[in-house]
């Protein structure tokens, strides 16, 4: 007779499983992993992104569509958690002791822990927030409660005719909105979609710092582009001063700044990508923020479409240094945020080698790829195992990334 094993299994074996969760204090609710899932385990209320056990098989096709890494969460349990206490929950339940000891005799041959290992490789392994930065609030309205904001101010940011990049103003009167920079809020489009059932909000990363766009104001700022034919960045885009905006959020618990003196900040984005690091940039002006060194790759088309191109050049280099690449500028070579990066790549392996170091990506799925090349390229260029590098700095709360 076999020995028994301790070793998690699937449901229908019996004994210990794990169990595939998302983690509600992270989640943005995108809901993109619900939209991903090819077996429908994935469902959503007002309140929370869940995941049904008896459907999810454990595919893994969920987790690198996931911005925040929320979805790459696991728990070894004897009952497994019904969709109704995973909908109650405001934080993932701790682990439980047993299984803590089951998984200890976790065997390598085991294929569930080998596809666990796997789907950590996922979207880049879980994110961290830094270890100095301040706790923020999430989840405040949902789509069943959401807040009820007035539209102070709509501003375009490019003169580039083929591309309507606005920033908007968003006042929330008496009702709480605290945010701090890096967070996102949904914004829930007016209307019914072709079911007859209402939109699901549509997040955009706030533009400003935590004390307000204007400060001492409840209010925020966000940076959208008008998509063609975008149901909500066209709805955005066209707001009026004075208008009513639904509002969910805040969300996001990692994409955030440390509050460390001795910080180093490398932001890398594209596009409407730098809307954390205005926020960031503004914290760092007004004082808020420790001193520490901040230096932006920002990637845009030319200068005319590259947002608050105008208010950016006035930041001093002491505060903040800019690298700003354009794309299609008639007459001169394409430029991408990674090929400037090689161009600096000793003073990027200067920091890379930091551990005072913070990474932020943020901008276009597409540039990831090739902006981990170049710190590929450098990290190894300096005797540095990259995968390894990133890892750690991942687990330390020091590298973000947020791409759509
Ligand atoms: P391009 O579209 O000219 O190839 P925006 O979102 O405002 O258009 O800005 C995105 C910027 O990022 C553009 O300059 C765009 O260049 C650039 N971009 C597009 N794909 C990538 C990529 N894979 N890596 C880095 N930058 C990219």
């Amino acid at each position: 007779m076999n020995a028994p094993t301790k070793t998690p299994k699937p449901l229908q074996d019996g004994g210990v499983m794990k169990q595939h969760l998302i983690d509600p204090e992270i989640c943005i609710r995108c809901y993109t992993c619900e939209m991903t899932c090819p077996l429908g385990a994935i469902e959503h209320d007002d309140n929370n992104v869940v995941v049904d056990v008896t459907k999810c098989n454990f595919c893994m096709d969920c987790i690198p569509v996931c911005p925040t890494g929320s979805i790459d969460e696991w728990r070894v349990v004897e009952q497994p958690y019904s969709l109704d206490d995973q909908y109650s929950w405001t934080e993932l339940p701790e682990q439980q002791e047993f299984a803590q000891a089951a998984l200890a005799e976790d065997t390598a041959d085991d294929p569930i822990a080998a596809l666990l290992a796997e789907a950590h490789k996922g979207a880049g392994g879980k994110a961290k927030a830094p270890a100095t930065a301040a706790k923020p609030t999430v989840n405040l309205h949902n789509l069943g409660k959401p807040a009820t904001a007035r539209v102070a101010g709509n501003f375009r940011l490019t003169g580039d005719p083929e591309h309507d990049v606005r920033h908007i103003i968003l006042d929330f009167g008496a009702q709480p909105m605290p945010v701090l920079e890096g967070q996102s809020i949904g914004i829930i489009p007016p209307g019914l979609d072709a079911d007859g059932k209402a939109h699901l909000p549509r997040l955009y990363s706030v533009s400003s710092p935590r004390d307000g766009e204007r400060r001492g104001f409840n209010n925020l700022s966000l940076t959208v582009k008008r998509e063609d034919k975008g149901l909500c960045s066209n709805y955005v885009c066209d707001l009026k001063i004075g208008d009513e905006v639904q509002v969910t959020g805040p969300f996001g618990a990692t994409f955030l700044m440390p509050d460390d003196a001795q910080a180093r900040m490398l932001m890398i984005c594209t596009g409407t990508g730098s809307a954390p690091f205005r926020g960031f940039t503004m914290r760092k002006q007004r004082g808020g923020a420790a001193p520490g060194e901040m230096v932006m790759f920002f990637g845009a088309r030319r200068p005319d479409s590259l947002p608050y191109f105008g208010p950016l050049n006035k930041v001093p280099d002491r505060l903040l240094k800019k690298h700003l690449v354009f794309s299609r500028i008639p007459g001169a070579d394409k430029e991408y945020v990674q090929d400037r990066m090689m161009v600096e790549q000793d003073m990027i392996a200067e920091m890379l080698s930091d551990p005072r170091t913070h990474i932020y990506i943020c901008g276009l799925r597409g540039m990831e790829q090739g902006v981990e090349e170049a710190f590929r390229n450098i990290a190894e260029s300096i005797g540095l195992p990259w995968e390894a590098t990133r890892d750690a700095m991942r687990e330390d709360g020091r590298y973000h990334v947020e791409t759509y």
